[in-house]
């Protein structure tokens, strides 16, 4: 070989090195040790060498990091080792479980936490130090080859610092910061966005020319090795020993000794992990030591020695696909924000709330908008802001003119944010009514729910509440329907006639009167135990009661002058529902007619234990203090709603107090 042709192979094993360095410095390490300017200059020389003699080229070149291979399809490949998932927790008391379970095992051992990043499982072997092929996980047994794909990673090196052969597993995730520009980029072309970094990194990884994907700057996480005991013999271990080939670890691990201190760690990730630059979803805690492994051992889809615990994330972003409409009982049309399906405190999300025409215009929200979307505990999920980095030329929102349901023009009334069908026949109001009257928590008809409603509604056997108590009267034409076996009707007339005696409260709770929700409904009857009582309540005796504020009693006295809503309590009357409240409560008690606000964490009673002892004794309980207070029960860690007791001046109780005064 001429001087000339040494000294080319020779620049090329030296480019080739510096380059692979400088990625491995700017990529892995965060830490870069030469100038952008500098690595270009690199690269267009490697690049330009390798053209002109490709003989030389080595199996590890970082030219390979700009893809170009255009693949057909996929090829399979079949896991030596299956890949197999994790099992969840979703909270401290499951996680104490997981705890226990192993405990009763061994008590010797100790715990390694790893932050759980929200991307796509892959497996990648590594031959003699050199990359051979990268697959996805697919059904656990056997995945596809993204090899071209993957080799475009830039954290991730064609070569390890040793000549071993290894299969290493992991996840490839896309940090936000390319799904951000990666979305910009969509929404200038007009393409469809994607609704997260998950779903980016997996179309992604799918496509079949590694140009493309080369181009999004996806990145990897390793957190495991295939056959770990050959290497090492603790999780630990197997993290610093993927680290030591050049590979790129997480840095947050943690290893705990015991379930307190691993809580402690999970505490800190959540916080921590707001300020990283991808997505995590949870922690995954895995027993450290290997030996333990095969004894703990595997169910048919998880190991036993390992789980997942998943953050409650209250809220997410997501693409807003649509906005519908829908009307409820009493006419109201409300905006709904059809969405991209996210996961939010622990179950999928795919509809949204946006209220009203003044909150969307407030916030600007546009379809096709990335929105962020928030659920707390029961909490209806709802559109809380706009993404605006990510917003091109969506169009400005404008309210629907029309009901969605009948055609009759919507009127918004003055001082009012929602939008109305007043057409009385609306046949989208008289099915939610129906509903709503039938659901759990009204009338507890079980039978009757939204399907059977509806498909009774379009055939004309339903069409206001008191055609549900004359069902009966058609049990053969029911008999006959498509859909409605004979054992089906005779336990949906069932269920209605027992509904008669349901609670007074429930039912005109179910009457779907504005603003009257269950728990006013209670107080309603309370403190009028018959229909008639109430019907004749003036709207200054009913601002009278504690809870009843002037919105509720006007919309009550609006409700009961109807002449239609008369004529109903007349039929359900003559039906024979119940239209009283049989107070076997204790009336001579202390707190009878009294308002009584729970606060901070109760020691002996669960809220709900407090809240029956308090309403069984004649009581009332509140939410919010107020100078129509009597009482605040305050537990520890009050907050609040204390202080302002304390600032109105209204009577303290302490549990001990509490617990007197009930048994007094
Ligand atoms: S260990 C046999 N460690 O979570 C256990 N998984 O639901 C193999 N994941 O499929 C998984 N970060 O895609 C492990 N530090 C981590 C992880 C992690 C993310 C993903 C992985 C896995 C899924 C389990």
């Amino acid at each position: 070989m001429g001087d000339f042709i040494m000294h080319i192979k020779q620049r090329i094993i030296e480019l080739t090195h510096i380059v692979n360095q400088a990625n491995f410095d700017y990529h892995t390490l965060d830490q870069p040790t030469i100038t952008d300017y500098q690595y270009d200059q690199y690269l267009k020389e490697l690049i330009k060498l390798e053209e002109e003699y490709p003989e030389y080229k080595l199996d590890d070149s970082p030219t390979d990091k700009v893809g170009g291979v255009v693949l057909d399809s996929f090829k399979k490949i079949t896991h030596q080792i299956p890949m197999m998932s994790l099992s969840n927790v979703f909270n401290e008391q499951e996680l104490r479980a997981f705890d226990e379970r192993i405990r009763k095992i061994t008590n010797d051992f100790s715990y390694i936490s790893e932050l759980k990043i929200d991307g796509l499982a892959v497996s990648i072997l590594y031959e003699n130090g050199k990359f051979v092929r990268a697959a996805t996980r697919g059904n656990g047994q056997v995945g596809e080859d993204i090899s071209e794909n993957v080799k475009t990673i830039k954290s991730l090196p064609l070569r390890l610092k040793e000549d071993i052969n290894i299969e290493v597993r992991g996840e490839i995730f896309m940090p936000h910061k390319s799904f951000n520009k990666l979305n910009e980029e969509r929404l200038e072309q007009n393409l469809p966005l994607f609704a997260n970094p998950r779903n980016a990194a997996a179309g992604t990884i799918r496509q079949l020319d590694s140009k493309v994907a080369a181009k999004r700057n996806l990145d990897i996480f390793l957190y495991q090795i295939v056959d770990a005991d050959k290497f090492v013999s603790t999780q630990k271990d197997a993290l610093l020993f993927i680290k030591s080939l050049g590979l790129k670890i997480n840095p947050y691990f943690k290893v705990s000794k015991n379930i307190e201190d691993l809580i402690e760690n999970i505490h800190e990730y959540d916080l921590q992990r707001k300020k990283m630059n991808y997505e995590t979803d949870g922690v995954v805690i895995k027993i450290n030591a290997f030996n333990l492994h095969e004894t703990i051992g595997y169910t048919a889809k998880h190991p036993k020695w390992a789980t997942a615990y998943k953050f409650q994330a209250e809220s997410a972003v997501t693409l807003l696909k649509d906005i519908t409409f829908q009307i409820g009982r009493t006419g109201v049309v409300t905006p709904v924000a059809e969405l991209e399906p996210i996961v939010i405190s622990g179950s999928t999300v795919s509809r949204a709330t946006l209220h009203n025409e003044d909150y969307i215009l407030a916030k600007d929200i546009r379809i096709k908008d990335m929105v962020r979307v928030h659920k707390a505990g029961e909490i209806i999920p709802e559109v809380i802001e706009v993404d605006l980095s990510q917003r091109k030329d969506q169009e400005p929102f404008t309210m629907i003119e029309n009901c969605p349901v009948c055609q009759s023009a919507l009127v918004r009334k003055p001082g009012e944010a929602d939008h109305y069908c007043t057409n009385d026949n609306c046949p989208g109001k008289h099915i939610n009514q129906l509903i709503h009257f039938s659901s759990r928590v009204a009338m507890d008809i079980d039978t009757l729910g939204e399907k059977v409603v509806e498909t009774l509604h379009e055939l004309g056997f339903l069409n206001t509440i008191s055609d549900i108590y004359t069902l009966k009267n058609y049990e053969n034409e029911l008999k006959g329907l498509p859909g409605f076996a004979n054992k089906k009707v005779e336990k949906l007339l069932k269920a209605i006639e027992d509904s008669k005696k349901q609670s007074f409260d429930k039912l005109i709770f179910g009457l779907g009167i504005k603003h009257v929700g269950s728990k006013v409904a209670k107080v309603l009857v309370s403190n009028y135990s018959t229909i008639e009582d109430l019907m004749n309540a003036s709207y200054d005796q009913l601002v009278e009661i504690n809870e009843i504020g002037e919105m509720i009693a006007k919309s009550i006295i609006a409700y009961f002058e109807k002449p239609e809503n008369k004529h109903l309590i007349q039929q359900l009357m003559n039906q024979g529902l119940n239209m009283s409240y049989e107070q076997n409560i204790v009336s001579n008690h202390e707190f009878n007619g009294k308002t009584i606000v729970l606060t901070g964490k109760l020691d002996n009673y669960t809220r709900d234990d407090a809240q029956a002892i308090i309403e069984k004794l004649g009581g009332n309980v509140s939410s919010s203090v107020s100078k129509k207070t009597d009482y605040v029960l305050a537990g520890s860690d009050a907050g609040s709603k204390l202080k302002k007791a304390n600032d109105l001046g209204v009577t303290v109780l302490n549990e001990e107090d509490f617990k007197v005064k009930i048994n007094g």
